[in-house]
């Protein structure tokens, strides 16, 4: 059993990198295909500036963005920091001044005041719509960012009048209407609800409606069909009782005899809504979701009890199974079939598809993960993974036993399509973004580019054509 401490995020390849960085020519092994030219994939995750302020957990890191731009036959890299109300906070006082996420009434005098909101690290996701670059973390507003210097632009405090406080670092674009959809978490609320809000394709806010929840907790990921919104929930409550009468340090509590549920609501009004129960469980990531008839068909990386997080939340699952699973809830007979779809010492995390069938029928999950029991995926990831779900068999792309593997990005481009993932290569202490034909990745990259050092440990990323930011890059904030 690994036990994880305040230490374990801040040292070996979870360490924050203190520099920044202006499209740096990187040297590549192998061949970089001419279909991902003018393009830029662009990664995120927490890199500490200061000694934090107390506990430190991983997801408590400052926002930094990096870059790898696709350009005449070259890779670029660029990375900086996201300048989030924190960061500037922060840089004046030349010292932590925020307490962890989990310990809300730590931290300075000074902040103790400021809102959720206004504490978010943007350092989970980075999402480009509606001519914005976003980077998200749930809990707080999001930084518009310039796509190519990285420069944060503004906090995203209101659209087309009407203010936002927090969306979820997980929205999904519905490639046919070019719409997003979020479902959005709040804690300060009287009653457990959360927001769903539609961006239109232009980036204007389409609909707002709110929803009641079975108790008050968090919501990292949820998913969307062609009529229907899927909101998985699970017993990580956000407790104030604990902190504010019990007095204990953290917000956040397992509770596992509250339950577990899968609410399925209609995208349209009157926004039907049915919960179904599921035995306790957690899942920080969906695969994706759609319809077949009557049924709903969801996958997810399911957890028994809540992964990385720690004792002080009542459970020590710091090595908890993460296991490839799809839920089929039957609308007419009211009734849920589990299914496990890859055998139970297969560790997923980071699950991710070809985003154009979001919503859609799919055959492809992509990940990176770890095949062997009671392995940590926080330290452990040693291979890439590819699920087919047509022939329900996983594949394994192993680096070498000194590499760590991160997220796999799908990028629909050319007649072949791609596959890009960030590893970080322990004898060297560099990082490496590694470049794969979609449909042959098992026989290794056909490129790999070299970053002069270590990346800190990422959450998530994206790909996109840079033609998407030829008009937003006149400054319009
Ligand atoms: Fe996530």
């Amino acid at each position: 059993m690994i036990t994880l401490t305040y230490e374990s995020f801040l040292t070996d390849h979870l360490a924050p990198l203190h520099s920044e960085s202006d499209s740096l020519p990187l040297e590549v092994e192998g061949k970089i295909p001419s279909e991902l030219m003018e393009g830029i994939y662009y990664k995120i995750g927490p890199s500490q500036r200061f000694i934090p302020y107390g506990y430190h957990h991983l997801t408590d890191g400052d926002g930094m963005i990096h870059a790898f731009r696709f350009l005449q036959d070259k890779i670029f890299y660029s990375n900086r920091w996201i300048n989030t109300q924190c960061y500037e906070l922060e840089s004046r006082a030349k010292r932590s001044l925020f307490g962890s996420f989990l310990f809300p009434l730590e931290g300075d005098r000074s902040v103790r005041a400021i809102k959720p909101e206004k504490r978010s690290k943007a350092n989970t996701n980075v999402v480009y719509h509606g001519e914005r670059l976003l980077a998200l973390e749930e809990s707080g507003y999001p930084y518009v960012l310039d796509p190519i210097s990285l420069k944060t632009k503004q906090a995203l405090t209101s659209v087309n009048g009407r203010e936002l406080h927090n969306i979820t670092a997980h929205p999904k674009l519905d490639q046919d209407s070019g719409e997003l959809h979020c479902i959005n978490w709040h804690v300060l609320e009287s009653e457990p609800n959360c927001t769903y809000t539609v961006f239109s394709k232009n980036g204007d806010i389409k609909l707002v409606h709110s929803i009641n929840l079975p108790y008050r907790c968090v919501i990292h990921d949820f998913a969307i069909t062609k009529d229907y919104i899927i909101i998985p929930i699970f017993p990580l409550l956000v407790d104030f009782d604990c902190v504010l009468k019990k007095k204990e340090k953290s917000l956040l509590h397992w509770y596992s005899d509250k339950g577990a549920y899968i609410g399925i609501m209609k995208k349209d009004p009157p926004f039907e809504l049915t919960w179904f129960t599921i035995e306790p469980c957690y899942s920080l990531h969906t695969s994706n979701a759609y319809q077949r008839g009557h049924q709903i068909v969801l996958d997810l990386v399911l957890h028994n009890k809540p992964p990385v997080f720690n004792e002080m939340m009542n459970t020590t699952a710091l090595n908890e199974k993460a296991q490839l699973i799809r839920f089929v809830f039957d609308l007419e007979k009211n009734c849920i079939n589990k299914i496990a779809l890859d055998s139970d010492d297969v560790y997923y995390n980071f699950p991710r598809i070809d985003d154009r069938l979001i919503g859609k029928g799919y055959d492809k999950t992509y990940a990176c993960g770890i095949r062997g029991q009671h392995k940590n995926l926080l330290l452990e990831s040693d291979a890439l993974i590819s699920f087919c779900h047509k022939t329900n068999t996983s594949s394994f792309y192993y680096p070498g036993s000194h590499y760590f593997t991160s997220e796999i990005v799908f990028v629909a481009r050319g007649k072949d399509n791609y596959l890009l993932s960030l590893l970080y290569n322990k004898l060297t202490n560099k990082s490496e973004l590694f470049i794969f034909i979609a449909s042959t990745m098992l026989d290794g990259p056909i490129a790999i580019a070299k970053i002069l050092h270590r990346i800190p440990y990422t959450f998530h990323g994206n790909w996109y054509d840079e033609k998407n930011f030829t008009s937003i890059l006149i400054d319009k904030y």
